[in-house]
């Protein structure tokens, strides 16, 4: 194995196993100098990528470590750099409670990072039962909860709460921070900036782009700025909607035909295996999410119509608690652009969307997401009662 890939290897990937598997590359970009950084990784299902942040945050004598990834060499490598000039890990924190792309790297970074704390979003849930912390993998010990047991580095951030909702298996509930010196706003799932230009994690390997700019599965994947920007607003649509409106799903016997043609039959194109159609018109689904130069800010689509349909109350409520920050300039999410310019009228503005009547609009593409809403409901997996 040559040097590089064993720096990216991840041997627990079986546990939640999202492309790119065992191999995942990681970046470290600054995002606010010598204060904030964001380690990046991919995370998916069938080439449906997106990537994944864990942001560092300069804190006291020390560095604190929001939304665990799984610790890579390579990532540990770029973590050490950060260490060696401003001090060790002295805090993990697990924001989300229900967030498994989040904290299935916590037990193995908290190996790492031997003498930090850790401080979980209360309410953590495993399925199918409820397991206990150790038994999970996370060091009990050291092991802290949000608001229960006080909040992290009290001087430097607010604390805050969106949720807990009840979701009938556990709960969806995610603790936010406001970071006094930077004036940036850390959020995990809830609201997100979208823009077109693809993450600079997909340079190193654009294949997840290029796989999805095609419109048949015996179309060679070529690699041009113009195709993995297309891909990249596919992966969007996806990642947005699950099933997009202006996707469909071909015959068996359609995608068959134009499966396994030579030069296609390897691992990388999935053996012409493509099961997309696309419609003409599937860029007028961007509109409503994507910017074209700056990102597009708005509440994380899938949370909009899988979570927040009967919670709007607390969403906006948790908003307003963000609108005290008078001061705000910048939003750090865990997934999309980074940082994001944001301040209280960005925030005032969600607000209205929310009130306003367009919020309750049942666009096409959301249809794939309420209708599975409506059956979980149905099926009585996503309880009457809203409130924990
Ligand atoms: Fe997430």
């Amino acid at each position: 194995m040559v040097e590089g890939n064993k720096n990216k290897k991840w041997n627990w990937w079986p546990l939640f196993p999202l492309y790119p598997y065992g191999n995942k590359k990681t970046i470290l970009r600054e995002l606010i100098p010598s204060q904030i950084w964001s380690l990046e990784q991919i995370q998916g299902l069938y080439y449906v990528a997106v990537p994944i942040r864990m942001t560092v945050v300069k804190v006291e004598s020390g560095l604190m470590l929001i939304n665990p990834l799984p610790p890579t060499k390579e990532l540990v490598n770029e973590l050490e750099k950060l260490i060696n000039i401003h001090g060790k890990v002295k805090t993990i924190v697990l924001p989300s409670a229900s967030g498994l792309e989040h904290k299935i790297g916590l037990p193995a970074l908290s190996r790492v990072f031997k003498d930090a704390d850790i401080w979980l979003c209360p309410g953590q849930w495993s399925f199918p039962i409820n397991l206990p912390l150790d038994f999970l993998g996370i060091p009990s010990k050291r092991t802290r909860i949000l608001f229960e047991d006080g909040t992290p580095h009290g001087d430097a951030f607010k604390w805050f709460s969106l949720g807990p909702l009840n979701l009938g298996l556990g709960r969806y509930q995610e603790v936010s921070c406001f970071h006094y010196s930077t004036r940036t706003l850390h959020v995990t799932d809830a609201i997100v900036g979208i823009d077109s230009t693809p993450p600079e994690i997909f340079n190193f390997d654009p294949t997840p782009l290029l796989f999805h700019s095609r419109e048949r599965g015996d179309e060679p994947l070529i690699d041009t700025m113009e195709q993995r920007e297309k891909g990249w607003a596919r992966l969007i649509l996806f990642s947005s909607f699950l099933k997009p409106g202006k996707l469909n799903i071909p015959p068996l016997k359609k995608i068959l035909k134009y499966s396994f043609k030579k030069d296609l039959c390897d691992w990388r194109s999935h053996f012409g295996i493509y099961p997309f159609m696309w419609e003409e018109d599937w860029e007028s689904s961007l509109v409503e999410i994507m910017g074209k130069d700056s990102p597009k800010i708005q509440i994380a689509p899938v949370l909009k119509k899988l979570i927040f349909p009967r919670s709007k109350e607390v969403l906006i409520k948790w908003l307003e608690n963000i609108n005290d920050f008078k001061d705000m300039e910048y939003l750090i999410p865990a997934h999309f652009t980074a940082p994001i310019k944001f301040t209280k009228e960005d925030c005032q503005n969600l607000i209205e969307e929310i009130n306003s009547e367009k919020w309750n609009i049942l666009q096409e593409d959301s249809k794939f997401l309420i209708n599975l809403y409506k059956k979980l409901f149905e099926l009585g997996i996503i309880p009457k009662e809203v409130n924990i």
